[in-house]
């Protein structure tokens, strides 16, 4: 796991940003695992400007989203379509048929999830997947207790998940009590993983998922098991870290190597 801090949400938000357009550029066509939630939104900031002002091209690029709230239209301003639509998609090259999340309203779950496997198992697997953290440890919207082989399924909402979402939504009772969510065995076949977090309220659990022992009671410990992963932590987020020091010592010695950090 390659831990980087970075002082604020913007620094880590550029820095993953530089990342996937790293990949990009090596691969245009590349399968793009994406995230909702506050975390990622100034990240697609950084990927809207790069595309403005760098030449940084989408219009190869696939993409399949993690979730989506289960009963939400794609027209619902809560969707994670919307979501999407309006914060990064309308505003890139990206073919919106090259898009993929997964249907709030399906009437059949169980078969709509084997479907959403399918497609990504068809074009190749995800090359480099986009996590948040929950404050309850979840990734995707796997909740504590998932399987780390779990796949993608309708599942639950944890009412900490709920009360945390509560801030979107006019009311707390329009908070939808279950999603759409890729699993975490589905996470972790993506070819390479970046997480995000920022914020105290992200501490005690990014240290619990780093450095605490694997558990499926904080799911993004599962990330311990994937080959290449990088966290992007802001200073708040890392604070409960033990093993600070040993991270940027790790980062330094990686660039004083002339190995390239993205
Ligand atoms: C969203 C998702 C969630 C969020 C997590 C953190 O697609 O998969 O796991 O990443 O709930 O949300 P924020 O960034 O709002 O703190």
């Amino acid at each position: 796991m390659r831990v980087i801090i970075r002082k604020t949400y913007e620094e880590i938000s550029l820095a993953a940003a530089n990342l996937v357009k790293a990949r990009i550029k090596k691969k245009p066509e590349l399968i793009l695992g994406l995230a909702t939630g506050s975390t990622p939104v100034k990240l697609y900031q950084e990927l809207i400007r790069m595309y403005q002002e760098e030449k940084l091209r989408f219009v190869f690029v696939k993409s399949f989203n993690l979730d989506e709230y289960y009963g939400l239209s794609s027209d619902h301003p809560q969707s994670y379509r919307c979501f999407m639509n309006t914060r990064f998609f309308d505003h890139i090259d990206i073919d919106k048929a090259n898009t993929h999340i997964p249907d709030g309203r399906t009437k059949d779950p169980e078969e709509f999830s084997a479907w959403y496997e399918e497609q990504i198992r068809g074009m190749g697997g995800i090359d480099l997947q986009l996590l948040g953290i929950g404050s309850d440890g979840h990734i995707g919207f796997n909740e504590p207790g998932s399987s780390f082989s779990s796949r993608t399924r309708l599942v639950a909402l944890d009412a900490q998940t709920v009360s945390d979402n509560a801030r979107f939504f006019e009311r707390k009772e329009d908070v939808p009590l279950s999603a759409i969510t890729m699993g975490i065995g589905t996470i972790l076949e993506a070819k390479e993983l970046i997480l995000l977090a920022s914020g105290e309220s992200k501490a005690e659990v990014v240290a619990a998922a780093i450095e605490g022992p694997l558990s499926s009671m904080i799911p993004a410990s599962a990330l311990q098991l994937h080959p290449r992963v990088t966290l992007f932590l802001d200073e708040t987020a890392a604070s409960a870290l033990t093993r600070k020091r040993y991270y940027h010592f790790a980062e330094e010695s990686e660039q004083n190597l002339g190995r390239e950090l993205f």
